[in-house]
């Protein structure tokens, strides 16, 4: 790797889409001896193998490190841009190769390791032999009891506990299509999701551990399917797992002949055994819901062949997942990562996949390197959010334990170079490789990192694009970017690769809207460089290839890299009747990266009052969930606007976060901004900065 070191450097005369960064340039961290003489990818012939002249065939790689009931025919059929097929011909199984292709060499090893929140509670090793019962159980429940076939979609609510991955497995085994709604949403979100995806079967758990309490989380079926119903879809069946055998953590009553616990259905399917079905390669295998720039969540609809395969490839050379290793990421299945990296990935290659149900902080601060030294866990993988939040309340905690990771992972939100620098020295032992991982729900698996044994790492830098993914930055105006600029621009994916999602659920023109239509070079080309994708995130490319990601360029807020949508929860604040208006802006939170913060302007005649801010914060908490909570609600008499009475969202999020706020006077009302400005900041002048790059962005395209 050449060592080429880009300058500095200071643009000044930057427009707003071209905003000149400035930031020091990062020493590069090398990977130790002892790592890449293990190291599942090693060989420099990588990234020839990948190039652009080999495309789309260097993908092979990938999909044969997998089981197939048929060989396909077309690696890439690009017919019908871009809606891009993989593997086409093929016929594969997720369930399968997940679980039943490891029984002969792997069958006593465990697939999974759930670490309960209490530590009265011993940790749970599920082997591969007993995952493959449980799934050949559930699944046979789900087609007899349930009536579930292929092509079928079921909405899941669930914890982190092991009915979750086994629950997801069961219905890749019949090409049942999941739907996974993360746990700490609302019964509503999960309502709203369920009428989106035509779900009849609700699955989730009567309650789970967080913060030391049993929380009922049924309570949360019976509003989801209230509101499913509103929107037009009827669920005939609530399957609930239990907790703990024979208990109810949930209050709620049972409705008869529509709630079900699972434990007393499954007597009836005991030890039975259902083929894995082949499914075409193009068959979705699930929906991720997540935030886009308009209200409405979207439905990422994944394949089945190219996800697995994006994954499996990802997380053999990226993760270094070798069969022996003990792997921990510490995010909650009901966000892609864990789709991706907790099951899918992991459990293709055979791993050890460890999921903890609870808080990292709970009960102290020392709790996740005692799970670590406990199972011996060599390879972690978790968000800046949850550093932060470690080293701020257990600064030193990581040297009272023996453990010693191989391999870190940082995935999210971009990372502080501090913050790196403490992961790396104090988590990390300084003996542990990091690769910082960019990608989205949108793309199943990883589109820049550096390769763990043959990159150098910069801290605060994802890396060049992974191998067979060619990144590029595009600018306003259509030019591309160069390398070492300096400038920012929305970083774009040339490519097609197999991680891909498929579409938008029942939304095949909002999908071409949103991630091809900005940059398409010609709409009738079926040849796939006409087609790049838009990710809506900025970003800067450095002269040696590495990518720093700056966050959104559209209205979505990552708060503690879960990304959430400024319209979703102004949308929720106009459901309270005294509010006429709402407008959400993202703030700088030292922990969480960013959070929301709410403007909300009353009805006339209608008084400010303490009640209506409660009101507003627990309409989020129910319509989105306590993930939304704003930082603060302010009561404004009256809103930015241009005079054509746009709101001026860009000058709401200047003032929230001490940043100037540029050009106002040709606002329709100037002088609410004063009025504003004191309400949030005091009185007395605070001291104002540019602020990030991403926050300077917010709002501007409005
Ligand atoms: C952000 C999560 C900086 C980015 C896998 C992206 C990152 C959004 C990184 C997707 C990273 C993700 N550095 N920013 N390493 N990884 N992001 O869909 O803004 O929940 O668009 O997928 O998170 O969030 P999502």
């Amino acid at each position: 790797m050449a060592e080429i070191r880009q300058k500095p450097q200071i643009v000044s005369e930057a427009t707003e889409a071209q905003i000149a960064v400035h930031w020091r340039e990062e020493e590069y961290y090398y990977p130790s001896a002892k790592f890449i003489g293990q190291a599942n990818l090693t060989d420099p012939d990588v990234i020839e193998r990948f190039s652009e002249k080999n495309f789309p065939e260097c993908f092979r790689e990938y999909a044969d490190l997998l089981s197939w009931d048929k060989y396909w025919d077309t690696t890439l059929d690009t017919s019908d841009p871009p809606f891009w097929k993989w593997f086409v011909g093929g016929k594969i199984n997720a369930s399968y190769n997940c679980v039943d292709r490891h029984l002969a060499n792997y069958k006593n090893k465990a697939a999974l390791i759930f670490v309960p929140e209490p530590e009265s509670e011993a940790p749970v090793a599920v082997t591969y032999r007993e995952l493959y019962v449980r799934v050949n159980e559930f699944a046979a429940l789900l087609r007899d009891f349930c009536g579930l076939k292929a092509g079928d979609r079921v909405t899941i609510h669930m914890p982190m506990v092991p009915e979750l991955p086994i629950t997801m497995l069961a219905c890749a085994r019949l090409g049942v299509v999941h739907s996974v709604v993360f746990g700490g949403f609302s019964g509503e979100a999960c309502g709203t999701r369920a009428a989106d995806s035509q779900s009849q079967v609700l699955i989730t758990m009567d309650g789970y551990y967080r913060y030391g309490k049993l929380l009922d989380h049924k309570a949360g079926a019976d509003i989801a399917l209230e509101i499913a119903k509103k929107e037009g879809q009827t669920v005939d069946k609530v399957l609930v797992w239990r907790r703990h055998a024979g208990q109810n953590a949930s209050a709620t009553p049972f409705v008869k002949g529509r709630d079900f616990f699972v434990d007393e259905v499954l007597t009836k399917y005991k030890g039975q055994l259902v083929a894995p079905v082949p499914m075409d390669a193009e068959a979705p295998l699930f929906l991720m819901y997540t935030s886009g720039s308009t209200g409405k969540p979207k439905g990422c609809q994944h394949r089945t062949g190219g996800y697995l395969a994006y994954v499996t490839g990802t997380s053999k050379y990226i993760q270094d997942i070798h069969p022996e290793d003990v792997y921990w990421c510490m995010a909650d299945i009901g966000w892609i990562t864990g789709h991706s990296y907790i099951v899918y990935g992991p459990l293709a290659l055979a791993a050890t996949s460890v999921m903890y149900e609870g808080v990292p902080t709970y009960p102290d601060a020392g709790r996740v390197w005692r799970i670590a030294e406990r199972l011996d866990v060599n390879i972690f993988h978790t968000s800046p959010t949850a550093i932060r939040m470690l080293r701020k309340s257990g600064h030193d905690e990581p040297d009272k334990y023996n453990y010693h990771f191989k391999h870190m992972t940082t995935v999210g939100e971009p990372i502080e170079p501090e913050v790196w620098r403490w992961y790396h020295e104090t988590v990390g032992k300084g003996e542990a490789v990091i690769v910082d991982t960019w990608w989205q729900t949108e793309n199943g698996g990883f589109l820049c990192s550096t390769k763990p044994a043959l990159d150098p790492m910069k801290p605060g830098s994802a890396g060049p694009g992974m191998p067979g993914i060619y990144p590029v930055i595009i600018d306003e105006n259509n030019q591309e970017v160069a390398a070492g600029s300096g400038k920012a621009g929305n970083i774009c994916i040339r490519n097609p690769w197999p991680g891909i999602m498929q579409t938008i659920w029942g939304s095949h023109d909002r999908f071409v809207a949103q991630y091809y239509a900005k940059y398409c070079k010609n709409r009738n080309s079926k040849d796939w460089r006409d087609w790049p994708y838009f990710a809506a995130d900025g970003a800067v490319l450095a002269a040696d290839g590495y990518f720093r990601i700056l966050g959104r360029v559209d209205d979505v807020i990552n708060v503690a890299g879960h990304r959430l949508g400024t319209k979703e929860i102004e949308s929720a604040c106009l459901t309270v009747s005294e509010v006429a208006e709402a407008a959400v802006v993202p703030v700088a939170d030292e922990i969480k990266g960013r959070v929301p913060e709410v403007y909300i302007a009353l009805k006339p005649g209608v008084q400010p009052s303490q009640a209506i801010i409660d009101k507003v914060n627990k309409v989020i908490e129910t319509m989105i969930g306590k993930i939304a909570r704003p930082k603060h609600v302010h009561i404004v008499p009256d809103m930015p606007k241009t005079r054509s009475g746009k709101l001026m969202r860009r000058v709401l999020a200047a003032l929230s976060n001490n940043m100037n706020t540029g050009d106002i006077t040709t606002l329709a009302n100037p002088d609410v901004v004063e009025n504003i400005r004191e309400l949030v900041q005091g009185k007395e002048a605070v001291a104002l900065t540019d602020g990030p790059e991403d926050l300077k962005r917010f709002g501007t395209e409005e």
